[in-house]
């Protein structure tokens, strides 16, 4: 299969002999080594995204300038150690997300904490641990961060603001729209910095419209809305670049997208300011694939065909929650079509649905399927629902395989039970 046709597969991704490659590695015998479903991730994908933001952004913008993993998007210590290393700073959205992020050994200085309903002991947790940015949501925020700040010390902040633009995605990850449950609208702004003031550096103001964004003319939008705020050093314009699920979509990848959220930011509110971006999903998402093993195949009373595999709605919710639709092929038959299938989890709902409707040969049990584009939000809302341990993740590269998550193990399903 040439390389053109493999999209939206990890570009670390080949076919030889209908067969998958993933960083060189055969998907197959992944499967057979570390067993289905897994989380196989092109680690070279992960190197190239973050390097293609990070020289977007110097490309684009001569001021201070910084890009942010948004962790959310892949939660695990080998994905954040390559983006640290990689020299990103990096979103942490809870405790949890902050405690990760310095596992992997991420500068705190260059920690955001982000968080609509931030605890006072996830506050005081990332003052300790001597945080960079605290990215205020709030009143209620404004108030427990002064609190927990020693006396005398200046947290540095930036203030969420939601600009009221309505970006086109699915409901429920738009967020900058005027009814967001997400940070305050831009007339509070100047009031809630001059609160803040009293007891906080405030450095700048942030918005995150919302994620899968394919449009870039929102950032604009979203930009000009703080125009008229308080003039300040740093902006954020958040993270929410898309990225293509299907073979057949487009997305404007990292360099255009950096360009035209710089180039709305250079217009609007000068060259010189810092500015921060946050991609989550368009560092991860292609880099990685699932790999799941058919355990039947059958035809329905009306003679559609339901394949079902040994993972679903606990490794993937993002058909069930968002509608999203995937590719799926077999790992060593890649070119192989034919009649629609329904490819669903082994979970016990109705709506556990990976993929509604692929073009796939005649499979068996034991036969190995693929979905790309799961490296984001797939492993971060992983869950045991009808007690299935969570997947591995095994990171790919030049024919070398790497377990850096292990499968959960079923003695940990019981393991917090008292
Ligand atoms: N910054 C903030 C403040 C965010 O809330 C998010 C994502 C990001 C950056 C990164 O957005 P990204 O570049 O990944 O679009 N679970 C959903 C996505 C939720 C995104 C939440 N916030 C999904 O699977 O589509």
């Amino acid at each position: 299969m040439p390389a053109a046709t493999l999209a939206p597969y990890p570009e670390a991704a080949s076919v030889e002999d209908g067969r998958l490659l993933i960083g060189g590695c055969d998907a197959v015998a992944l499967a057979r080594e570390f067993g289905t479903p897994a989380y196989v991730v092109a680690e070279a994908d992960l190197h190239a995204r973050a390097r293609e933001f990070t020289a977007a952004l110097r490309a684009h913008h001569e001021g201070p300038g910084e890009v942010v993993y948004a962790s959310k998007a892949f939660p695990c210590t080998a994905v954040l150690r390559v983006f640290a290393d990689e020299g990103l700073g990096c979103d942490v959205a809870s405790g949890g997300e902050l405690h990760l992020a310095l596992h992997a050994g991420f500068t705190p200085e260059r920690i955001y904490l982000h968080g609509n309903a931030k605890s006072e002991a996830e506050l005081r947790a990332a003052v300790a641990a001597g945080v960079g940015w605290v990215v205020l949501d709030n009143v209620d925020d404004i108030d427990k961060l002064a609190r927990v700040v020693p006396a005398g010390a200046r947290q540095r902040v930036l203030l969420r603001v939601t600009p009221g633009v309505e970006a086109e995605t699915h409901a429920a990850i738009l967020t900058g729209h005027a009814a967001s449950k997400f940070g305050f609208e831009p007339e509070r702004a100047a009031e809630l910095a001059a609160r803040a003031w009293q007891h906080l550096d405030v450095r700048g103001f942030h918005f995150h419209l919302g994620s899968q964004l394919f449009d870039l003319e929102p950032y604009r939008e979203a930009v000009a809305a703080l125009a008229p705020l308080p003039d300040v050093p740093v902006y954020s314009l958040g993270g929410g670049m898309a990225v293509p699920y299907k073979a057949d979509q487009r997305a404007p990848g990292p360099e255009a997208s950096v360009a035209a959220m710089v180039e709305a930011a250079h217009d609007v509110l000068g060259a010189d300011k810092r500015l921060v971006i946050e991609p989550g999903r368009s560092l991860v998402a292609n880099a990685g694939v699932t790999l799941y093993t058919v355990q039947s195949a059958k035809q329905r009373a009306d003679g559609s065909r339901v394949i079902a595999v040994d993972g679903g709605m606990s490794d993937n919710l993002r058909p069930m929650l968002y509608d999203a639709d995937y590719e799926v092929h077999v790992a060593d038959r890649m070119e192989a079509r034919g009649e629609p299938a329904a490819v669903v989890g082994k979970h016990c709902e109705s709506g556990d649905v990976l993929v509604q409707e692929a073009l796939l040969p005649d499979v068996v049990p034991g036969d190995v399927l693929v979905t790309p584009v799961t490296g984001a939000y797939g492993h971060a809302m992983a869950n045991n629902y009808n007690g299935v341990p969570r997947p591995p993740v095994v990171f790919c590269a030049d024919g070398d395989a790497r377990l850096v998550v292990r499968r959960e193990t079923y003695e940990e399903l019981h393991a917090r039970d008292v």
